[in-house]
């Protein structure tokens, strides 16, 4: 079959080279050039472990190309896939939908047979109708279906999770659309992940229940890890202790600085906000909303705390920036509330991230970034991991006591033991466990 994929973003890039490596014949359409530039010379735009490979190769095997034109992407599609971004309305934390509407109007401009145009972009409830209604209004007289194909992969294990997923939603009630769809994830069912169709709003709103659920799962052991260290509780002992319960199950449930990164925040808002005009508040989504907002700077109160009370003067090493390991993507990650809130308090901060870093340097000021995690703890008063990359599991930390001004560690990952760290002469909090020196 032959795909167009309207955005070559996190989602698109990876989507259409996975398309492609079933065996589709995939065009990535992006309107930013420099993007399109860059992935005709074979460089990738963004970090996504993998990525660079399944691209390189179906490139060469002339599965899959680029380009800036979306009349030229879409004229032959079978399937036009909507991948573009949806980020949050400024002002009233809606969903943004100006590019998805903007490439329906585009695709309209650009059919010329029956062609299924599937929002895998994460859109309220009804955005499929007024997609359906924007071609409509364009070409009168185009053949086409609207599908709804919500995309549940993660950033940092993006391949795996497209290519083995835990089900695939499709929304459409059009036979004919349901037999391309079909048609498009074979190589997925056959390898028996199910293919779920619902209705097109059904669908649309699953991705959205999907990933508040998520969301409240996090906050809610980020609360109970609050509760621990009041009561001298130890957190990961009760997220196994309720983890093992397969109907809680134990993914989700490591307590930490708040959920960040480019869906969650964007999507429990955007629920939030559908379900107040619906007249159907969420309520435990607006308060996952709220708790969550607050935990960040939260985060900056807890170093200040393990520094006495104040960070004015003091130099805070910062290990991890990205809103999570194996990613460059910095937006919304819970790093830029912590160390804006630290400057704010008088902190001079120095940071490493193994990826991270040219994106962290659009999105924070005032940083003096380190190329490896070392060089973050050289003089520094405290040291804090805010993202739990692999590279910092395992560090030398008696070379790390000897050089930080004090041995002040922040561990918001819970990735070092605090037996350990205080056996070696740290100042170690973490979180949702007592240390020894507390207990
Ligand atoms: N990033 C994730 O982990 C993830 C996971 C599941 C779902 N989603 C959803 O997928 C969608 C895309 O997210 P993303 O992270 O890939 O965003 P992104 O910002 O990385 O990519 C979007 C791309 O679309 C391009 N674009 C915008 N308007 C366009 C147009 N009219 N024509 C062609 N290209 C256009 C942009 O230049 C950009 O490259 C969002 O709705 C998001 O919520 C994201």
């Amino acid at each position: 079959m032959r795909i167009a994929m309207i955005g070559a973003g996190y989602v698109g890039l990876v989507s259409g080279a996975c398309f492609a490596d079933f065996g589709h014949t995939v065009t990535c359409v992006d309107t930013h050039a420099g993007k399109i530039q860059a992935l005709k010379q074979g460089e990738i735009p963004i970090y996504e472990p993998g990525l660079a490979e399944l691209v390189a190769s179906n490139v060469k095997a002339e599965r899959l190309d680029f380009t800036t034109s979306l009349a030229e992407g879409v004229a032959e599609a079978d399937a036009v896939f909507i991948a573009v971004g949806t980020p949050s309305r400024r002002g009233d934390g809606h969903a943004d939908l100006s590019y998805v509407y903007q490439a329906a109007r585009d695709i309209a401009g650009a059919i010329s047979r029956y062609t299924v145009v599937v929002t895998k972009s994460t859109v309220p409830v009804g955005t499929g109708d007024e997609v359906e209604r924007i071609i409509r209004e364009t070409r009168a007289e185009a053949e086409f279906a609207v599908v709804s194909n919500p995309e549940f992969l993660r950033e940092g294990a993006a391949i795996t999770d497209f290519k083995r997923p835990d089900r695939i939603v499709v929304g459409t009630e059009d036979e004919r659309a349901r037999q391309v769809m079909t048609e498009l994830y074979r190589p997925l069912f056959l390898n028996q992940s199910p293919l779920l169709f619902t209705s097109r709003r059904t669908a649309e709103l699953t991705k959205y229940a999907a990933n508040a659920f998520l969301a409240t799962k996090i906050t809610f052991i980020n609360e109970i890890a609050d509760l621990c260290e009041q009561v001298g509780g130890n957190v990961q002992d009760v997220a196994r202790g309720i983890g093992l319960d397969n109907r809680i199950g134990s993914k989700f449930l490591h307590a930490g600085p708040g959920y960040g990164g480019s869906c969650f925040p964007k999507d429990t808002l955007a629920l939030m906000k559908t379900a107040q005009d619906y007249g159907a508040p969420v309520r435990i989504v607006e308060t996952v909303v709220a708790v969550n907002d607050q935990r960040k700077r939260a985060m900056a109160r807890k170093v200040t705390e393990a520094l006495g009370g104040s960070v004015r003067g003091k130099t805070v090493g910062v290990l991890g920036l990205t809103f999570k390991p194996n990613t460059d993507d910095m937006r919304d990650a819970p790093s830029i509330a912590i160390i804006t809130a630290l400057q704010d308090g008088g902190a001079v901060i120095k940071a490493h991230d193994p990826e991270g870093i040219e994106q962290a340097k659009l999105v924070l000021d005032n940083v003096t970034y380190v190329d490896n995690p070392y060089h973050a703890a050289e003089g520094a008063d405290a040291l804090v991991i805010v993202t739990e990359w692999d590279a910092f599991r395992a560090l030398d930390l008696k070379r790390i006591h000897g050089m930080m001004a004090q041995p002040v560690v922040i561990d918001l990952r819970n990735i070092y033991r605090p037996d350990e760290m205080e056996s070696l002469g740290f100042r170690y909090s973490s979180i949702g466990r007592r240390t020894v020196a507390d207990a």
